[in-house]
């Protein structure tokens, strides 16, 4: 089977990476890329937003398989013009990414399938926004509707700089989500779908802010591990019973199937679980953490919920041993990142074992792998337990040479320290509608 994998970021390289180990799969491809993908296989440059050329791309190519990794060529459109094309395609189509692009809409579809999320409000003007932020209180939560790279969010219990955020949104053309703050520790889980059937793959935590201890902006992701010693152990059937399969099910029944990944960000309240948004595609960087521990073929997976097939799976195998990955972003990330610097230490951080190195934001130039984005690789580390993977990844991070670079020093720390506090009765609680 011939691959062909869309996007230039780390969680591409994950794909890549772990498609290449499936013995089915006989040759990979990636477009754009990144200088680490193109170390491994042959990469296609192209703009992955534009559907016509990724299809002209896999029909060239002979693919027998389109992997779609971002959203913004999901919410372009990419796969639907693949999958005209007669190739099968791992990715929603434009309408069904809809859960992703819009929050609003992903509300909607929430309230009508009866999944618990927190309760919210659609603001398009200032007014609006005000009466929405007094209704549910501090702290305030306020979401742009669109697509905004996981930095679309204010959490703050300022009230100004919640209105603030909204009136930017409002700026742009846009509208905002505002909704009540969930408490309690976040888990994203993947869950396969070929529009009809799920089967979920490991659940992950990520760490959204730029510093330790939460601090600072939300960015795309800094860091994640995998699995969760800590969650309750009906997390995962709860998800699918009262999340998952009602959302898959509410989407064919709209006529618009969703095949790909329905990426659950999930809080574990004290009033329950809620979903704290979807997205249409794996997340970056838990598929660094979630897929360094898949055993079973990617490629057969994924085939399989590109052809509805997924039902026909068998039990998936995971590695027992712990993932943890760590980002290492550029100067200046999340706000006007630095780019263009030499990235030293890659070979000397691959060759601890159990340790592996996944490119985001890098490109070869002149010969050199430099810095070209803002979370510019992930190191990822398979330990015993936590603890072990921790030392792992951090002593490849320590390898790494990149001027004014960033990272996390507590990714996975208070979980390895068994200090992530579960709400009682956060799994399995009330079902609350999710629109006021
Ligand atoms: P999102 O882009 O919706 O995933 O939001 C980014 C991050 O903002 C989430 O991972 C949470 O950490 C935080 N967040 C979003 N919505 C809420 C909420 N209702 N309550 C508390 N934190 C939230
Ligand atoms: N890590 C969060 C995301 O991929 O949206």
């Amino acid at each position: 089977m011939k691959v062909l994998v869309v996007g230039p970021g780390g969680r591409e390289h994950a794909i890549v990476r772990s498609l290449l180990a499936d013995p089915y799969v006989s040759e990979v491809h990636a477009a754009p890329g990144n200088a680490g993908i193109a170390q491994i296989v042959p990469v296609h440059s192209l703009n992955a937003s534009d559907p016509a050329a990724v299809t002209e791309l896999a029909v060239r190519l002979g693919a027998d398989l389109v992997v779609v990794g971002p959203e913004a060529p999901l919410a372009a459109g990419v796969s639907d013009a693949v999958r005209e094309a007669g190739i099968p395609v791992f990715g929603p189509s434009k309408e069904a990414a809809q859960l992703e692009a819009s929050k609003a809409f992903a509300k909607q579809v929430m309230a009508a399938a009866n999944v618990p999320t927190a309760m919210a409000r659609v603001a398009a003007n200032a007014d609006e926004a005000a009466d929405a932020l007094d209704t549910f209180g501090a702290p305030y939560v306020v979401k742009d509707d669109g697509l905004a790279a996981g930095k679309g969010v204010v959490v703050t219990s300022d009230r100004g700089e919640a209105l603030a955020h909204a009136a930017a949104c409002f700026e742009a053309g846009g509208t905002v989500v505002i909704e009540e703050y969930l408490d309690g520790p976040e888990v994203s889980l993947f869950v396969l779908s070929d529009g009809r059937h799920v089967v979920p793959l490991a659940p992950a935590q990520d760490f959204k802010r730029i510093f330790d201890n939460d601090e600072g902006p939300n960015t795309g992701g800094m860091g994640a591990y995998s699995p969760l010693e800590w969650a309750p152990a009906n997390l995962v059937d709860d998800v699918i019973a009262r999340v998952a399969q009602p959302t898959v099910d509410e989407m064919a029944a709209r006529g618009t199937p969703f095949v790909g990944v329905l990426y659950c960000g999930l809080a574990l309240t004290s009033r329950g679980m809620r979903v704290i948004e979807f997205n249409a595609r794996f997340g970056d960087p838990e598929t660094q953490a979630v897929l360094a521990r898949l055993k079973t073929p990617l490629g057969g997976l994924l085939l399989a919920a590109a052809k509805c097939e997924l039902d026909a799976m068998e039990q998936l195998k995971w590695d027992p041993r712990t993932a943890v990955a760590v980002v290492v972003a550029s100067a200046n990330y999340p706000d006007a990142p630095r780019t263009g610097d030499p990235i030293l230490g890659l070979v000397e951080a691959e060759a601890i074992d159990g340790v592996h190195v996944l490119h985001a934001g890098t490109s070869l130039e002149a010969n050199e792998i430099v810095s070209a984005g803002g979370r510019v690789l992930a190191v990822v580390a398979l330990g015993e337990d936590l603890a072990q993977a921790r030392d792992l990844a951090y002593a490849g991070v320590a390898e790494i040479g990149l001027e004014g670079s960033q990272h996390r020093t507590d990714i996975a720390l208070k979980a390895s320290r068994s200090e992530i506090v579960v709400p009682a009765g956060s799994a399995g609680v009330d079902n609350e509608k999710g629109l006021l």
